[in-house]
């Protein structure tokens, strides 16, 4: 139980620090809230913006093999027969007989209710059908129902023979989208994890059959490999394959990557070899050919497809808990300098004799690259502890003796060590240490 509150009190303490830095606020809060429904502020949108533009750099920008796509939200709802998600995209539900709490069976623990701790009296468990449902037009009957999209993957699929006819892709070829997904959430819970509103980064891989092993293993290795890239320790960050019974009906090989968050070890990232079931079966629900020739080999297939799929929303927690350190003498987000929200501060050391001119000057020449914060409030030591708890990596302070040799100190948010450097060095300084 002493163990248990240490984990609580962890969560706590970076929910509050998210709400009073501006990173994350819950929904509609003046009106009470929306219930797994999550906003972000000023610096949290700049975080995971960040991770979002990484994402993209590394699996779009840089790679000559993948092409990026954006989707609707709303789709053909045939989409979601041929998908199966209308069929079985189910959680188990239960009610609790005592206090009418509703709960997803499979997390139930010694089948006792979270909420009033009675002990085995639920309901039986009933099939909760996870997408959220509304209506195109005016009217509101069955022929006129569709769904928000619990996936962007199923974009991807639909668009394949677009994407074939109107790029110069050859398999294997990756389709990336990044977008807003929907889960009607039985139990949303801790925070930014598990949400009814949510963002994912997905990748769909088309390969030949005859080498999906071979890209699999490439696709989990590269992917474990780029949350380490941007920092997260190796210790907290695990590969775990999925045993027989845990893959999907579709799938020939899954792994997740895993987090150990303050409320235990978690997907952060699911890895799998869907093989050919999605085109197949939208091939066999819109009766359009989804095959793909292959020029050199003169042959056929319908390709498999390799599926890093990735949530932004958690990755976004991941990187906050990695990075959040209380030392003694302040709290420190310790980000990677791409993924801090606020590259650099500027400061005049005291609001007279030419330094707040002198800084706002340096603040300008920085803003044009990079999201730079200007901060004259405070004493300049209360300046730095603000920027270390939203992992600004680096301060310029502007002082007396900046007006007279034209220097300024730079203070590094990890070792909080000083230097001076010249004015005219301080865009190149922070693009080498960005
Ligand atoms: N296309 C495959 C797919 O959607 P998934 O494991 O259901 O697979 C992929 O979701 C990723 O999306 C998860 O690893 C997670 O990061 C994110 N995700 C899923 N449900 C979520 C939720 N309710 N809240 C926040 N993120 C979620």
């Amino acid at each position: 139980m002493a163990s248990q509150k240490t984990h609580d009190q962890r969560m706590n303490e970076l929910v509050s620090l998210c709400r009073r830095r501006g990173f994350i606020f819950q929904s509609s809060e003046i009106y009470g809230g929306l219930n797994g429904c999550w906003d972000y502020g000023p610096m949290g949108v700049e975080l995971k913006r960040n991770i979002k533009e990484a994402w993209w750099r590394d699996n779009v920008m840089s790679r000559e093999d993948i092409v990026g796509v954006d989707c609707s939200i709303l789709m053909n709802p045939r989409v979601w027969e041929a998908s199966g998600h209308i069929e079985s995209f189910t959680d188990p539900m239960v009610d609790c007989t005592q206090c009418r709490g509703r709960f997803r069976a499979d997390q139930l623990e010694k089948n006792q209710c979270p909420t009033c701790g009675s002990k085995d009296k639920f309901t039986e468990a009933r099939q909760f059908n996870l997408m959220f449902k509304t209506f195109v037009g005016a009217m509101e009957d069955s022929t006129s129902q569709v769904f928000l999209r619990p996936e962007t993957c199923q974009g991807i699929f639909v668009n394949f023979d677009n994407i074939l006819s109107s790029s110069r892709v050859k398999v294997p070829f990756g389709i990336a989208q990044i977008g807003k997904a929907f889960r009607n959430e039985i139990n949303p819970r801790n925070f930014i994890f598990r949400s009814r509103e949510f963002e994912q980064m997905e990748l769909e891989f088309f390969v030949k059959p005859s080498e999906a092993d071979e890209w699999f293993r490439y696709w989990k290795k590269t992917r474990y490999e780029w949350y380490l890239n941007y920092g997260i320790k190796q210790d907290r960050i695990h590969l775990r394959e999925h045993e027989g019974k845990e893959l999907a009906h579709y799938a020939a090989g899954c792994a997740d990557i895993e987090y150990d968050f303050p409320f235990g070890r978690a997907e952060l990232e699911g890895i799998a070899n869907r093989t050919d079931y999605d085109l197949k079966r939208h091939a066999e629900f819109s009766k359009k050919d989804l095959s793909y020739f292959d020029e050199q080999a003169k042959e056929r297939f319908v390709p498999f497809v390799i599926e890093p799929s990735a949530g932004a929303d958690r990755a976004t927690l991941a990187f906050l808990v990695d990075a959040l350190e209380q030392e003694p003498e302040r709290t420190v987000l310790r980000f990677h300098p791409k993924l801090a929200p606020v590259k650099a501060a500027v400061f005049p050391l005291v609001n007279k004799d030419g330094m707040p001119e002198l800084a706002h000057k340096i603040h300008d020449s920085l803003k044009k690259n990079w999201v730079v914060a200007y901060d004259e409030k405070g004493a300049v030591g209360r300046r730095y502890r603000r920027h270390d708890e939203i992992g600004t990596p680096f301060c310029f302070t502007v002082d007396g003796q900046s007006t007279q040799d034209s220097t300024v100190t730079v203070r590094e948010r990890d070792t909080m060590t000083q230097q001076r450097l010249s004015i005219d060095k301080v865009v190149e300084y922070l693009r080498d240490h960005l």
